[in-house]
């Protein structure tokens, strides 16, 4: 264990337990950050009141328990325990993870099987922003939790399904295959979309072709099937095209589109009927998990069949949870899905809950995204008032960042290279910065930014340090220190260099990389501080500082690399 913080934890229970009896061991000390020393605890304050006395005798107390302590407590103020660890010590440890495969970070024990939920576009219409950073946010997700040892099965829940495949299949028919699979390969769903939809609202003979066609689609025809996979397949190349730009690791074989519940349907409402989770109202098969009333204080149904016959949204998730955790034995669910669907989910855990699908052994989270805003604070569009295309969208931030480094000087291809890892690293990294929650702005300008906290800085401060090592002509596995710690900007970065192993792990259980993406930027900033001030290269430094100094190099290179990579954020030898 490296992450000071966590070793500070453990040391100040161990000292309050002995100053004040064992049923204080596991009293938060409350270990932050502080200015005027490396951590301050401030569990003084808070358990002065419940042993009645002064905040500073608490805080004495417990420093006179940590005495064979790495460092120096001193009490400050009305009680806070200042914290300052040897630089020894700090050596010591950046010199364990410098040595470690794997950067101080740990493995699950027992590794999980997690299932992910992400991307999940819909085919009946064009992959948009919104699509975006789930497909993002739920690709670090997976990378994270298969960096500490679990499982990770995939699912892209593709929208595949339903009765606008009835007029999409007709429309297909009308303008031939050959150019309905040339507009769907090139990302012109929408229009294809929009082309059957109009003809639907104006030409009675087409809907009824459509409705039809619906019907030959849910009895399984096997013509009508051969034209939904012409449609599926083309989609789904231009899908592919968007991941490949990304750099996702979404393959054909996560599809897991709403077509493949299709089969369990039927039997999903059967059960949920016998069994008595869920009753007919208004002829509409519904489950009614308590809790959840409406505007009207009725409670409000989860509906699993309507009264139509037909199956819906929520069919689907019902059969899904069952198959997540029945037939690929999830031990954690997580839906990486847009936050406006969050009472959707929350009805169909509870529903699974209660049909006995979703035992408390498992979790089933909502991962909720936030909506991407444009300028003027309202959903992201184009100048036209239409969503955008995510394909455009990662060109302009190609284009973008291509002007950025048109005059340094690369041949072509160096530059095409160089310009398509900044671009994606500019949008995946601001998709990921931010807490998935929450909204935010839309902003190329800042997102492809060589300063601030964009992916483009991640990206040039590990460029950097390479370069370092090419001036050198050191191979950085060679610089293994030891690492000696003089001046305060060499012990700062040390100090940050320890918590990469417990960000990591707290990044992948909590399912938020903005926590990662925080550290690293935090650790650049150390480093640019460090090679600012302390000389590494230069004639004149002795040799064992010089050694000390590339490890740090070294050991911030590979926690920057893996780091971003864990992001899914690409990482260019030179920038
Ligand atoms: N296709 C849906 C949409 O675009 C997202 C599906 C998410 N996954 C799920 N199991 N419902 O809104």
């Amino acid at each position: 264990m490296t992450d000071p913080q966590k070793v500070l934890t453990e040391r100040v229970q161990q000292a309050l337990a002995r100053a004040f009896g064992s049923e204080h061991a596991d009293a938060d000390p409350l270990i932050r950050p502080s200015q005027f020393a490396d951590f301050q605890a401030n569990v003084a304050m808070s358990l002065a009141k419940r042993l009645r006395r002064s905040p500073r005798e608490v805080a004495e107390a417990i420093r006179a328990e940590l005495s064979d302590f790495p460092g120096t407590v001193e009490v400050s103020g009305p009680g806070f325990l200042n914290i300052t660890l040897d630089d020894g010590w700090i050596a010591a440890e950046a010199g364990e993870i410098l040595a470690d495969q794997r950067l101080g970070v740990g493995t699950s024990t027992p590794p999980q099987t997690v299932v992910i939920d992400y991307s999940a576009p819909n085919a009946a219409k064009e992959m948009h922003v919104g699509h975006l950073r789930t497909t993002i946010v739920g690709d670090s997700l997976a990378r994270l939790h298969e960096h500490v040892g679990n499982t990770v099965i995939r699912q892209n829940h593709l929208g595949d399904w339903g009765t606008p495949f009835g007029m999409l299949i007709e429309h297909l028919l009308d303008i031939g295959e050959p150019a309905a699979i040339a507009q769907l390969e090139a990302g012109q769903g929408t229009e294809f979309y929009q082309a059957a939809r109009a003809k639907f609202d104006s030409d009675e003979a087409f809907k009824a072709r459509a409705r039809a066609r619906v019907g030959t689609l849910q009895s399984g025809d096997p013509d009508t099937l051969r034209l939904w996979h012409v449609f599926m397949d083309a989609t789904v190349r231009y899908f592919n095209k968007v991941y490949d730009m990304l750099g996702v690791t979404l393959t054909d074989a996560d599809i897991a589109g709403e077509s493949m519940y299709n089969p369990m349907l039927q039997k999903t409402c059967d059960d949920l009927e016998t069994s008595g989770t869920a009753q007919l109202s208004e002829g509409a098969l519904c489950v009614f998990p308590p809790g959840f009333t409406g505007s009207d204080d009725r409670p409000l149904p989860l509906i699993i069949r309507k009264s139509d016959g037909g199956y819906g949204y929520a069919t689907t998730d019902m059969a899904a949870v069952r198959y997540r955790v029945h037939d690929l034995k999830a031990d954690r669910i997580l839906y990486v899905v847009g936050s406006d669907q969050a009472l959707h989910f929350r009805m169909v855990f509870a529903a699974a809950r209660m049909a006995g699908w979703l035992p408390d052994t498992v979790s089933a989270e909502h991962v909720q995204i936030g909506m991407m805003l444009g300028k003027d604070g309202r959903r992201f569009k184009t100048r036209s008032g239409e969503s955008v295309k995510l394909m455009d969208l990662l060109q302009s931030a190609v284009d973008k960042a291509a002007t950025l480094i048109a005059d340094r000087g690369y041949d072509a291809e160096t530059q095409d290279e160089i310009a398509r890892a900044v671009g994606m690293a500019a949008v995946k990294y601001a998709d990921l910065s931010v807490s998935h929650d929450s909204e935010y702005v839309f902003d190329l300008d800042r997102m492809v930014a060589f300063t601030g906290n964009t992916g483009p800085y991640l990206q040039y401060a590990q460029a950097r340090i390479r370069s370092i090592f090419r001036k050198g002509e050191i191979d950085p596995a060679a610089a293994t220190g030891p690492i000696r710690l003089g001046a305060a900007p060499e012990r700062a970065l040390a100090l940050q260099l320890l918590g990469f192993g417990s960000v990591v792990e707290q990044a992948t259980e909590l399912s938020e990389p903005h926590r990662l993406c925080a550290y690293l930027y935090a650790t650049a900033s150390a480093f640019t501080d460090f090679f600012e001030q302390c000389p590494v290269l230069k004639e004149g430094v002795d040799p064992d500082t010089r050694a000390s100094r590339l490890a740090l190099c070294a050991l911030t290179l590979r926690v920057l690399e893996t780091g971003l990579g864990l992001l899914g954020v690409p990482v260019p030898e030179r920038m």
